[in-house]
């Protein structure tokens, strides 16, 4: 069982879409001419994130999805990533954009970007929809990052907490209500 919380919106469905959108001419404008882009989504948190922004994306695509270990039911990360299910494809030589959800420590999107740079893309670029650079606790930042916001828990558009609230069209942040300072 969680703890009783509220959700306080703090980007709306209309904001996500007009950012998605101006990212997507961004990342056009950067592979230009490319014979195909494989687009990677971090499961599980990204697949709302992919999902809208390959449709923006006016280049030929391949859609591939990584796993990596993740904070379980606790709102506290861990320092150790695990693959827990790796890509379909090969990624040597190719093409490569690596879709994250949220950068928080930063210890996911190091470990994976390091991963997949040891496989030899010909370029490899990240996108996080979400950056908390408060956290941070390794050197890492994404070429594109959607919205900045605090140290806050958030959920909403794919991210969840403990499985739940994945499906809000807008990014909320929990607000736990046995918490006396409220
Ligand atoms: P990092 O390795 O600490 O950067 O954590 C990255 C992963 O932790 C993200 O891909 C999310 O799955 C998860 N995460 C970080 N912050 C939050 C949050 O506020 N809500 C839900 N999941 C989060």
């Amino acid at each position: 069982m969680t703890r009783p919380y509220v959700i306080d919106e703090m980007i709306s469905a209309k904001a996500i879409a007009a950012r998605i959108e101006a990212l997507a001419n961004e990342i056009q404008a950067k592979f230009k001419g490319t014979d195909k882009l494989v687009v990677v989504g971090l499961l599980r948190g990204s697949f709302v994130f992919i999902a809208d922004l390959v449709r923006e994306l006016d280049l030929p695509v391949e859609v591939d999805f990584l796993e990596a270990s993740s904070y379980g039911n606790s709102t506290e990360s861990s320092r150790e990533v695990r693959i827990l299910k790796d890509l379909r494809g090969e990624i040597a030589g190719r093409d490569v954009l690596v879709v994250e959800d949220i950068v928080d420590t930063g210890h996911t999107l190091k470990h994976v970007t390091s991963l997949l740079t040891s496989r030899e893309p010909k370029r490899l670029a990240c996108i996080a929809l979400l950056d908390k650079p408060t956290r941070r606790e390794v050197d890492v930042k994404a070429d594109w990052t959607g919205f900045e916001i605090p140290d806050e828990f958030v959920v909403g558009y794919g991210i969840d907490f403990a499985q739940r609230n994945r499906n809000l069209p807008f990014i909320g942040s929990v607000r736990f209500t046995d918490d006396a300072q409220g």
